[in-house]
């Protein structure tokens, strides 16, 4: 039937994604258990969002704090506001008509896939999911695997990322039982998340222009090249009811997040030795006589920079997210691999660089590394 991982007094059976495996799951789903799924972003920690039982699991097993909702996944048969409305998961009576025709395009160009997009959401669907806000955040991922559970259940899904609340998204099977083993009976085998970075999400207002609320794995330009120009203002111009207008852009944006363990630091310049001197000067006292640190950069670092950091950090060690010449596609499905590698190596320190791009798949990556590392050391 499947492995059963004996790490770490892991009970977590890791299912291939057989006929029998995917029922087996559909069953745990529908008697209000909650499993992990992959998804072409990240693996998801996947309940009924139908079901209260389930979604006190998902909180309870991440320690997510309940002000944070959740994204709700949908088969990609739901192609239209009308069909998601008729599966009582949206309500389409406070959508405007310019609001229901944007929201359309987008869901026909680029459902199944990497976008979310916020919709005011049926009643049926559990307030636990969207922490109380009017609106539900929806997706169809691409993933096969994600794809014929949706389908064959015929349950709207509630799943965040598979990893315990603040630290490192799972991309890979073996992450999601690093992460959540203790607790979970059943994870779905998906191979390593192609994309590696989560969704972008997305809100469309009552005039049906469209703002960006996180950076993902759809990048901006392309959805400009669909849309023409996004929308910039802030969430209270959206004509969201007023809930949803009062509470923070994405609730679940908090600064720190995606994080390691260990100490990171994120470098602001090119790798400037004052600049490194002063983050030195920063670290706490047990680690004022660190030796390891690992330095993350997005390409391999040239011979000049290596030498100027090894002025500060002596026992520098090099890694980067891709290689020369490759992409940002390459970069984000290695990132939260790499970021995962460096928090379990002996080395004291991470200390990264931001991406400067804004294209492709860079400010994703950028929002993400932010988020996992802090500019000083703070107490
Ligand atoms: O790619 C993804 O989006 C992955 C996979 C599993 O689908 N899921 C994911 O979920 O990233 P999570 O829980 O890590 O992030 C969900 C984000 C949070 O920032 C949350 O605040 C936001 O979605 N969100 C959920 N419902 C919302 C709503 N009604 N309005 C605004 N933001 C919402
Ligand atoms: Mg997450």
């Amino acid at each position: 039937m499947g492995t059963n991982l004996s790490n770490s007094g892991s009970k977590t059976q890791l299912l291939n994604a057989t006929a029998d495996n995917i029922n087996l799951a559909i069953e745990a789903l529908k008697s209000g258990d909650v499993i992990g799924f992959p998804t072409e972003t990240v693996y998801g920690l996947a309940g009924n969002a139908l079901n209260d039982e389930a979604i006190a699991k998902i909180f309870l097993y991440k320690s997510r704090p309940s002000f944070d909702p959740l994204i709700v996944h949908v088969a990609e048969t739901l192609q239209s506001c009308t069909a998601l409305a008729e599966a009582e998961i949206i309500d389409l009576r406070t959508m405007t008509h310019d609001q229901i025709s944007t929201c359309d395009q987008l869901i026909q160009i680029f459902w199944p896939g990497p976008l979310t997009l916020i919709f005011p959401k049926h009643e049926r669907v559990s307030e636990l999911v969207t922490s109380s806000l009017p609106t539900v955040a929806l997706r169809a991922p691409a993933h096969l695997v994600a794809q014929k559970l949706l389908r064959q259940s015929g349950l709207p899904l509630a799943a965040p990322s598979a990893n315990q609340f603040g630290r490192i998204s799972p991309t890979k099977s073996q992450h999601v039982i690093e992460e959540l083993g203790a607790q979970l009976k059943f994870c779905l085998e998906g191979g390593e998340c192609q994309i590696g970075v989560e969704s972008t999400i997305a809100s469309v207002n009552f005039r049906g222009e469209v703002s960006v609320l996180r950076p993902g794995g759809l990048s901006l330009e392309i959805l400009e090249k669909h849309l023409g120009k996004l929308f910039q203002g802030l969430h209270t111009e959206l004509g969201l009811p007023s809930v949803a207008a009062k509470s923070p852009v994405a609730p679940g944006l908090l600064e720190s997040h995606y994080a390691p363990r260990k100490l990171m630091l994120r470098i602001q310049t090119d790798w400037n030795e004052t600049e490194l001197k002063n983050l030195y000067r920063s670290l706490p006292k047990n680690l004022s006589q660190v030796t390891k640190v690992s330095i993350l950069s997005s390409f391999p670092l040239p011979f000049e920079t290596q030498h100027i950091i090894r002025n500060t950090f002596t026992q520098a060690e090099f890694f980067s997210l891709t290689a020369e010449g490759n992409d940002s596609l390459t970069a984000a499905r290695n990132l939260f691999a790499q970021l995962r590698t460096l928090d379990q190596s002996d080395s004291e320190l991470i200390v990264c660089e931001l991406p400067k791009s804004q294209k492709d798949l860079w400010p994703a990556i950028r929002d993400r590394l932010t988020r996992a590392s802090k500019k000083y050391w703070t107490p």
